[in-house]
């Protein structure tokens, strides 16, 4: 039995990691959720593939519930003990205290603070995970608890490499290592042709890279195109990766002039419109999304000219934070005229950034 704890957005998170088990073809059966965790039994295949998850943060290894599965803990001379359900440090030290009670018989040991009483990957990777152990307990709402010791966390230092380490960098413009690595899970396909016609620098290109996956990126500005060819050589040498990507430089309105094959999947953070001064009011958002949805229409019919049938979409749409509070988000009825099928959508933002993601997950029924 497993649990994962999930990361700062847990509906995405959650979403992904459904999309995960299907795409890896991984057998999980859900026992119990809470906003930010959720346990399950599954093969231990999973501890193999969860290195690319982007959303979840650590996996949990269940050893019971409540008190007694104290007993069932594994001796580690150094830990420390996150508390998902319940903030307070006076529980943590109780708990922390109680392990080390058990330990005796093995050994002396040691328990340190985390900066919350959760700690997050960073901290344990510095502290010497695994070998330094984190022991998890996740509360529900009535007081009662899993215990578990975390087995896997998601690795923030290689995300945070493939962001800042690369030779051309445009923080505000481009999205996420974290995030494109969950847009592909999204996709749900294992394996097969992936493209992404707003490449920009390549972030996404570069996930599909990583992943061994068939990677073929466009942009219409020559530039871009050069900065993501460098970004890619970078990658191929840091990761030694045999594989790279084709790059074309292209209008993602006339794909078809520049692609001849279908693909099975489309990932991408198109133009979302000139950056924002201030939050708009109601009637500034609609007429925003309404003049730049032309824009997607002429993307969207392009896409059904390169898309495989039953091909699949992640398409990041904007959405708006409103002056007067509350966030507007467009419907866009016009997809399903082009034979776009809406699967999911999901809600994502970064405090530096006025634009909402309004990421939308779809399927081409052609
Ligand atoms: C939001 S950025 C994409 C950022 C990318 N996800 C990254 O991480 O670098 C949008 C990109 O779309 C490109 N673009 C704008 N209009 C386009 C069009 N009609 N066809 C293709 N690319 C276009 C811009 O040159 C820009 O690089």
């Amino acid at each position: 039995m497993y649990a994962v704890i999930f990361g700062k957005n847990p509906l995405l998170s959650e979403a992904e990691f459904h999309a995960f088990v299907r795409r890896f073809n991984l057998k999980v059966g859900i026992i119990d959720s809470n906003r930010d965790w959720m346990v399950f039994n599954s093969s231990p295949k999973l501890e193999r593939y969860f290195h690319w998850l982007g959303g979840s943060l650590k996996l949990v290894r269940i050893v019971g519930e409540g008190e007694d599965a104290i007993k069932e803990l594994e001796y580690a001379k150094l830990f420390t003990v996150s508390l998902y359900g319940k903030n307070d440090w006076k529980l943590w030290r109780k708990l922390g205290s109680s392990i080390k009670r058990e330990f005796k018989a093995e050994g002396s040991s040691k328990f340190f603070k985390p900066a919350k009483v959760y700690s997050m990957p960073a901290e344990l990777i510095l502290k010497g995970f695994p070998e330094v152990k984190d022991f998890v307990f996740l509360f529900r709402e009535d007081g009662s608890f899993w215990v578990g010791e975390t087995v896997k966390v998601t690795d923030p230092f290689e995300l945070k490499k493939l962001d800042v380490d690369r030779p051309v960098q445009r923080p505000i413009l481009s999205i996420p290592p974290r995030l494109a690595r969950i847009m592909v899970n999204l996709t749900e396909v294992r394996k097969g042709s992936f493209l992404d016609p707003f490449c920009g620098i390549g972030t996404v290109l570069q996930e599909f890279v990583l992943q061994g996956l068939s990677a073929y990126g466009s942009d219409r500005d020559p530039g871009r195109i050069r900065d993501a060819k460098k970004n890619l050589s970078w990658l191929r040498k840091e990761f030694r990766l045999k594989n790279s990507a084709h790059l074309e430089v292209c209008d993602a309105r006339k794909l078809k002039r520049c692609f001849r094959q279908r693909f099975d999947a489309i990932v991408t953070e198109p133009y979302l419109g000139e950056p924002l001064r201030r939050n708009p009011n109601r009637g500034e958002a609609i007429r925003l999304a309404n003049e730049l949805d032309r824009f997607y229409y002429s993307v969207f019919e392009s896409f059904g000219d390169v898309l495989k049938r039953n091909g699949k979409v992640v398409f990041v749409f904007p959405a708006y934070r409103l002056s007067g509070g509350g966030i507007y988000r467009k419907e866009r009825k016009w997809l399903a005229k082009l034979g776009f099928e809406v699967l999911g959508k999901y809600t994502d933002y970064e405090e530096r950034h006025r634009l909402v993601r309004d990421i939308h997950v779809l399927g081409y029924r052609g």
